[in-house]
This record gives C-alpha cells, sequence and structure tokens, in this order.
C-alpha cells in the first residue's frame, strides 16, 4: 500500500484496505511519540471557506508531528481577492509546502488542485461535495465507541442534501455493510446520485422525515446542521432551519451502546441538555481529528508507510 504522494480528495477513491491502514496509523499516532516524524516539512492551509476543526486540527496535528506551518484561514488577505486563479495560487503555494490542505466552496475545486500541484493535496472539503478527512474520523470514533464499524445501523440526520460530511460517510459506511436510515424532510434528503450507489452496493437503507421513527433502532445518529449558506435564498432556508432538535426526552428507549455524532459546528439540531448524556460523542469525535489528520500527513509526506 502506498500512501506517499497521493492525494486525498474524496473517500470514494479510498480502497477498504487503505481507509482500515489509515485507521490503525491513527490509533498508533495516540500513543507514541512522533514530535521529529515530519521536522523540516511544511503544511499548506488554504482556506477559502470558514473553519475552526478542520484548520486548527490539521495545524495541531503538523506541529504535534514536528512540522510547521503557513497558509491563510479568509480568501480577502490572499491574491485571490486580486483575481488571481486557484490554479495560479497552487502553482505557486506549492513552492512553499511539501503538503496542502484546503477547503473551498467550489465542488471539484479539490481535484483541479490536486492536478495542478506536485505536492499532495488534502482536500478539507469541497463545496457540497465531499469532506474525506472528516469521515476518516467520523469512522475512528464510530470504531472507537462501537468497537466495530461493520455491521452497524447508522442514522444521519438534517440536512442530507447539502451536508458533504454525510455524503462522504455513506459512501464508506457502504464498504462495511452497514444498514443507513436518512432522516430528512424531502427538499434535504440524500442526493439520487448517492441513493444509486448505495442500490449499487447492494446497501441497505431508508428514508425518513422524523428522528423518532429510528432513534431506539440505532447504534449511531449522526446529526447534522442546516447547511444556511449553500442554500439559494433566506426563504428556502428559514422553512427547515429548526426541523430537527434533539432533546434529552426524545432518547428514552435508544439501546445503550448508542452513540450521537456530530461534525459541529452545531446551530441548534442538539439541545445542550444531550451533551451530559453517555450517548454524546460529539467533541470527542472533534477531539479525533488529531489522531487522523497525523495519519494522514504523515502518510502522504511518506514519513512513514
Ligand atoms: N467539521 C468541520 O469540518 O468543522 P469546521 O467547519 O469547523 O472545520
Amino acid at each position: 500500500m502506498r500512501f506517499k504522494g497521493k492525494d486525498i480528495i474524496s473517500i470514494n477513491d479510498m480502497t477498504k484496505p487503505e481507509i482500515i491502514h489509515i485507521l490503525e496509523t491513527a490509533k498508533k499516532m495516540e500513543k507514541r511519540s512522533s514530535k521529529k516524524l515530519m521536522q523540516g516539512k511544511i503544511l499548506g492551509t488554504l482556506f477559502f471557506e470558514p473553519s475552526t476543526r478542520t484548520r486548527l486540527s490539521f495545524e495541531s496535528a503538523a506541529k504535534r508531528l514536528g512540522a510547521q506551518t503557513v497558509g491563510f484561514a479568509d480568501p480577502s488577505v490572499s491574491s485571490v481577492k486580486k483575481g488571481e486563479s486557484l490554479w495560479d495560487t497552487i502553482k505557486v503555494t506549492e513552492k512553499y509546502c511539501d503538503v496542502i490542505v484546503m477547503r473551498h466552496p467550489h465542488e471539484g475545486s479539490a481535484r483541479l488542485a490536486a492536478e495542478a500541484a506536485s505536492v499532495p493535496i488534502i482536500n478539507g472539503g469541497d463545496g457540497p461535495n465531499q469532506h474525506p478527512t472528516q469521515t476518516l474520523l467520523d469512522l475512528y470514533t464510530i470504531k472507537k465507541c462501537q468497537g466495530k464499524l461493520t455491521g452497524l445501523k447508522v442514522a444521519m440526520s438534517g440536512d442530507l442534501k447539502y451536508g458533504r460530511t454525510v455524503h462522504s460517510l455513506a459512501a464508506a459506511l457502504s464498504l462495511f455493510n452497514c444498514r443507513v436510515f436518512f432522516i430528512a424532510p424531502p427538499e434535504l434528503q440524500m442526493p439520487k446520485h448517492i441513493l444509486d450507489e448505495l442500490d449499487r452496493r447492494n446497501i441497505k437503507y431508508s428514508l425518513h422525515p422524523r428522528i423518532e421513527d429510528v432513534i431506539t433502532k440505532v447504534d449511531v445518529l449522526y446529526s447534522t446542521r442546516i447547511q444556511k449558506e449553500r442554500f439559494p435564498n433566506e426563504k428556502e432556508y428559514e422553512k427547515v432551519k429548526n426541523i430537527f432538535i434533539l432533546k434529552q426526552s426524545m432518547l428514552r428507549g435508544v439501546k445503550k451502546n448508542l452513540s450521537i455524532m456530530h461534525p459541529l459546528p452545531r446551530v441548534n439540531e442538539i439541545m445542550k441538555e444531550v451533551d451530559d448524556t453517555p450517548y454524546a460523542e460529539y467533541f470527542e469525535q472533534a477531539g479525533n481529528g488529531i489522531p487522523v489528520r497525523m495519519a494522514l500527513l504523515a502518510l502522504v509526506t511518506g514519513v512513514i508507510r
């Protein structure tokens, strides 16, 4: 299995053995001191859209491996503001770093950046399309909480149309023969091309309008934010913005092993009172971004195999 020089653009580009290898490497990262593994290397962080977890955990992961970071968190302070193309931005920044993580509002931008770059590109989210490193940390979290990835019952709720994390996660879970439940209003349901792919892979799934319909059946409930920034207008967002709010009272009768996950940030999808239940895993999940992103950085730069 060769990771050196590999771009991480979509979870669909990865085989099941590759995913398992990344998760096993992440587990090792939690245990060992890796302070010097990436000494002398530089991570570029190009964030054309806001981020807290993805950018900071990549920076933290790089520093824990002994690397340094350069980059921007706001394109208005870069030469994009003067009209520089993404292609040219990548052609230049690749000269300054050994690996680049990029978040961009346009679907397909990460693939374009990978074509331009001679250093590995890691997709930190391209519009509503994919967020593969989030999926890897989601899988890592599920394995940690549930003890396995195979054969689980996983529900995803919220904005399944625009939420890139659930697109990547649905594809990944299909490799592990999970049963999936998609909870959303019809206008925010999972895109047809993803459902078609699940059909092709013979994965059992069903669509539901309410969390209450499935919450007592599942091992994992993966809640997501309604992606206000991707709606065509404010009126459409207003109609659905409060559609799912998970309250403690809704957890009566759930399975003991239920893990409630959320990629964060949350707005109002999960009430704060749920944080104090044994089911809440979302802050641990965010923390798992560190070992998983350490593993990815070390693998694609070739400092480990
Ligand atoms: N989960 C996630 O991608 O969070 P950020 O948008 O804060 O990076």
